[in-house]
């Protein structure tokens, strides 16, 4: 039986009515769905609709629904199902009779759809900072693996200064460890329960919406039915996040395909992550890198159809939030298998530290360095700049670098340049000098992998708190 049909004189075009029907995607909210509805059956009978034996029965029928779903893996079928709403009560009706339709009562599917999509959200928010807080974990060990060993660092794309590779993949750890913080932050705003909304103006049956809320672990009641049923803000949240984060593989991706590349050679492709080409024998290919980098589009494409379905969507719902469930769905599926694919790759790459260390020292990235070494003998900072720079021109003509001119040369420019001047151009000295929070001195660096470290430690301990709440 439908869940409308009293009113209509003539039946669906059929075309149409496979056409409107959502239960291929939204069963997957099935386990949601019955979490839900357990949660609206205890409230009738708190609020004397039905009695406890019919409390018993809607329970069980919903339990027996949940065994089967794990039995076929939640690919339930059902050729006459309009959505996962009219899936469970036909499925109630089917099991334990009668009764089954009772638990509609007081409300509707607009609270139903925005509350199952809310846990489903929260779900995934939930397994994807386990799956972040891993990758940073992978990434500060690879930091802290890397030792001493050195690498450029680009500005423009081109040599700036000499860093730590260690440095370089904490700046990583940082980008997961914002997305997995935003994360957190759109949890505790998507956190309200909206059970007892009803269609648009609240339930028509005396529900109390706190205990609802509280058995299903949400915060509070959403405040305001009008609200709670048309709001999709959480899932455009959401995807935003997901569209940010995959921006930040999409940009890791990036820079290990041109590191990967036989021009620079800085990393090693894992074979067990990358394929050859059917025609060139020679190939190996960064095939993940480059899905990655290619599903980053699609995650962003999700976000941008999401945004474009609710502009302009007048209160409360319309049939149009529907179409928000499949882009949420496909971005929290490519995200969700995205991050452990990338940690395996990150655990499996080689570091080049020789062909790292070589570029770190070449093309005059001393060179600020060099003139910073002028400023603490007291020159102003632009002539510093000048003199280095016109030193910078001469190895240009010269074809060498700033360590390889003669102290009368030096001296020609300023005489300021004295013996320790040499020192301090070689990496070890440039490195130390950026000594600051947050800078590339060695000591800074080791720094960074503790706070790092103990940032990934909160994080899983978080996640862990919020799965045994
Ligand atoms: N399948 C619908 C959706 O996802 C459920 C809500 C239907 N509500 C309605 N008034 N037709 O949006």
């Amino acid at each position: 039986m439908k869940m409308w049909s009293g009113r209509f004189r003539q039946p669906l075009d059929p075309q149409f009515e496979r056409w409107q029907r959502s239960f291929d995607f939204d069963r997957r909210l099935l386990s949601y769905e019955l979490a839900a509805s357990g949660a609206h059956a205890r409230a009738l009978k708190n609020a004397g609709v039905i009695s406890a034996d019919e409390l018993i029965s809607l329970l069980e029928g919903l339990q027996q629904i949940g065994e089967m779903a794990a039995t076929s893996k939640g690919l339930v079928e059902d050729d006459e199902a309009e959505d996962v709403h009219h899936f469970v009560e036909k499925q109630l009706v089917e099991r334990i009779g009668e009764v089954g339709y009772k638990l509609h009562s007081g409300r509707s599917r607009n609270e139903q759809i925005s509350t199952d999509l809310r846990l489903y959200v929260r779900a995934a928010i939930d397994q994807l900072r386990t799956e972040l807080a891993e990758v940073c974990g992978v990434f500060a060990d690879r930091a802290e693996q890397a030792g001493g060993a050195t690498m450029p660092a680009y500005t423009h794309l081109q040599h700036a200064e000499p860093v730590l590779v260690a440095h370089w993949l904490l700046a990583y750890v940082e980008m997961f460890l914002r997305d997995a913080d935003r994360l957190v932050d759109c949890r505790k705003r998507l956190n309200m329960c909206p059970l007892g909304s009803g269609a648009v103006a609240g339930a028509t049956l005396p529900l109390d919406r706190a205990f609802m809320a509280n058995e299903l672990d949400f915060e509070a009641p959403t405040a305001n039915s009008i609200d709670a049923t048309s709001d999709r803000d959480f899932v455009l949240e959401f995807v935003n996040i997901l569209s940010l984060s995959a921006l930040h593989l999409s940009r890791w991706a990036e820079e290990m395909i041109i590191f990967s590349s036989q021009e620079f050679g800085f990393v090693q492709l894992p074979e067990a992550y990358s394929t050859g080409s059917s025609a060139m024998p020679q190939k190996k290919n960064p095939d993940l890198l480059e899905l990655v980098r290619g599903k980053a589009g699609r995650v962003i494409g999700s976000a941008t159809a999401l945004v474009v379905i609710l502009k302009g969507l007048p209160l409360a719902y319309n049939k149009d939030l529907q179409e928000t469930q499949e882009p949420l769905f496909d971005a929290t599926d490519t995200a969700v298998e995205l991050l452990p694919l990338v940690a395996g790759w990150m655990k499996a790459v080689e570091f080049n530290d020789r062909r790292m260390n070589q570029a770190a020292q070449s093309g005059f990235m001393n060179a600020w360095a060099a003139a910073t070494y002028l400023v603490n003998c007291g020159v102003p900072s632009r002539r510093a700049h000048e003199q280095v720079g016109k030193a910078v021109k001469l190895c240009l003509e010269k074809q060498c670098e700033l360590q390889d001119l003669t102290p009368d040369e030096l001296r020609a420019l300023n005489p300021l340049f004295d013996d320790k001047f040499h020192h301090c151009l070689k990496p070890a000295a440039v490195l130390a000098m950026h000594d600051v929070v947050g800078g590339t001195a060695p000591a800074r660096v080791r720094q960074g992998i503790v706070a790092a470290r103990t940032k990934i430690e909160s994080l899983r301990e978080e996640v862990n708190f919020h799965a045994h709440a």
